[in-house]
């Protein structure tokens, strides 16, 4: 970027009434140039279709406008090749596109602001790029529910514990297990639709705030840039930032579910678990400790939260109380949405590479599910069903079973008929049957459960709806 001169004059594009220039340090505070530069691509749509469309509606002259369009693609085609000048007493993208557009095609170059304002100007530069990143979360969700259920194919019937308050509760299937995730990224998956669908209307024509007196037709620019309408009231239009906030809002959320599973992989990647092998690809070894393997990409996506979520109360506290319409402080939407979706799209395809690579212990998932008395609630369960007795009375007489399993030292499936029969007389030796981990999964058809019949149901399912 080009330094500003030491007295820097009055600004080309608003400075008609300034004797000055701003003071440098004004500069530096005010200007977006160093971070909005990357909304160029949008910029350049946006000028694009306001341009053909004040040539249809005969603001301009075809010729001007096709000057201005031609222009544009040239100032397109310098910032990819990164040869563009930026200015930083330019302000912004929108002023320095301009200003090079001047350079480039002269007069005619100065009509393309005819009944627009900056203020129009970011909004749909704005949502343009928030657009775009629900597209990209999307298809990065895609990806991610693709390898969950490429693992809960592969292991849809192999027994693991299942937690609550991370002490083991009841056998599970590893394919449930993955399937939950499927769940919680689908429902991601359909907060980023649903904000893309209500973010889709086009508030370039709002101008600074009131609307314009020219004849111009945003049902035309909004049809250009992919829009389903343009925006019906022009203050709101130059005021909202409610897309932003809603793509950080379902941002946080993934990145919410993200964690979690994080979390899960560095507890079960540990020597303690063993639940899952991480692929090379995704650890790193220690500098002293020859042996460590260590979970570093589930660590830092287990804190990509942080990030985004501060993005996101940064956006609702920088709104939050901003009397209508555009005021400045909005310009401090960009950075945070921009390091919120870079972190959430790294994050999706950190997770999605390393789900798709770990390897599931399939024996010590199965020792450890039948572990912990796991199977404790299946015997509760056969007392009532069995012996007819009230589920109270059946979970009294299954604790009492379990503590003088404990203090024997051994599981419930290890003590004899004669050590049950001393609880309760009425227990008979088919109760061995619901004391295995295959058959307690087995048992739990209700829809949703973890029955691998219930798991193969819901692979087929996604496996539809993924397709
Ligand atoms: N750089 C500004 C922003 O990001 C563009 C809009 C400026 N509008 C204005 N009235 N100064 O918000």
């Amino acid at each position: 970027m080009t330094a500003s001169p030491e007295t820097p004059s009055a600004n080309q594009m608003w400075g008609g009434r300034f004797a000055a220039g701003p003071d440098a340090i004004m500069q530096a505070i005010n200007a977006s140039i160093g971070f909005d530069q990357r909304l160029y691509a949008q910029d350049i749509a946006g000028s694009r279709a306001h341009a053909a469309m004040l040539a249809a509606t005969g603001i301009l002259t075809n010729k001007d406008a096709e000057a201005i369009g031609k222009g544009l693609l040239t100032v397109l085609s310098e910032i990819e090749a990164g040869n563009f000048p930026f200015r930083v007493e330019l302000e912004d993208i929108h002023m320095n596109v301009e200003a090079r557009l001047k350079e480039i095609i002269g007069e005619p170059a100065g009509r393309l602001h005819t009944a627009r304002s900056r203020n129009d100007q970011v909004a749909v530069d704005f949502r343009l790029w928030v657009r775009d990143q629900c597209d990209a979360a999307i298809t990065g969700l895609d990806a991610l529910m693709r390898a969950f259920l490429a693992q809960a194919e592969a292991g849809a019937d192999w027994v693991m514990p299942g937690f609550t308050h991370l002490q083991t509760a009841q056998p599970v299937t590893w394919g449930h297990h993955m399937l939950a995730y499927v769940e919680m990224f689908a429902r991601d998956r359909s907060r980023f639709v649903d904000a893309r669908r209500r973010m889709n209307e086009c508030p370039l024509g709002a101008a600074a705030l009131a609307g314009t007196s020219f004849p111009i037709d945003r049902h035309m620019t909004a049809a250009a840039l992919g829009f389903d309408r343009p925006t019906a009231n022009s203050l709101d239009s130059v005021s909202d930032r409610d897309f932003a906030l809603e793509f950080l809002a379902a941002s946080s959320i993934t990145a919410m579910h993200l964690s979690r599973f994080a979390e899960e992989l560095v507890i079960w990647s540990s020597a303690q678990f063993r639940f899952v092998r991480l692929s090379d690809r995704w650890t790193t070894g220690s500098s002293i400790m020859p042996q460590k393997k260590n979970p570093d990409a589930a660590e830092l996506l287990r804190a990509k939260l942080g990030r985004i979520l501060g993005a996101t109360v940064a956006l609702f506290t920088i709104m939050k109380g901003l009397a209508l319409t555009y005021s400045k402080d909005m310009q401090e939407d960009k950075e945070q949405v921009f390091d919120a979706a870079d972190t959430l799209m790294l994050g999706l395809a950190a997770m999605t590479g390393m789900v798709a690579d770990m390897t599931a212990n399939r024996d010590t998932l199965k020792t450890a599910a039948a572990s912990g008395f796991s199977t404790a609630t299946d015997l509760a369960d056969w007392l009532v069903r069995e012996l007819g007795l009230p589920f109270r009375e059946a979970h009294h007489v299954t604790g009492t079973l379990v503590a003088l399993a404990e203090k024997a030292g051994v599981d419930l499936p290890d003590l004899t008929l004669a050590q049950m029969r001393s609880v309760h007389p009425g227990i008979r030796a088919d109760v061995f049957d619901v004391l295995g981990v295959e058959n307690s999964v087995r048992s739990r058809t209700s829809y949703g459960g973890t029955a691998p019949d219930q798991v193969r149901a819901q692979i087929a399912r996604w496996r539809d709806a993924l397709a």
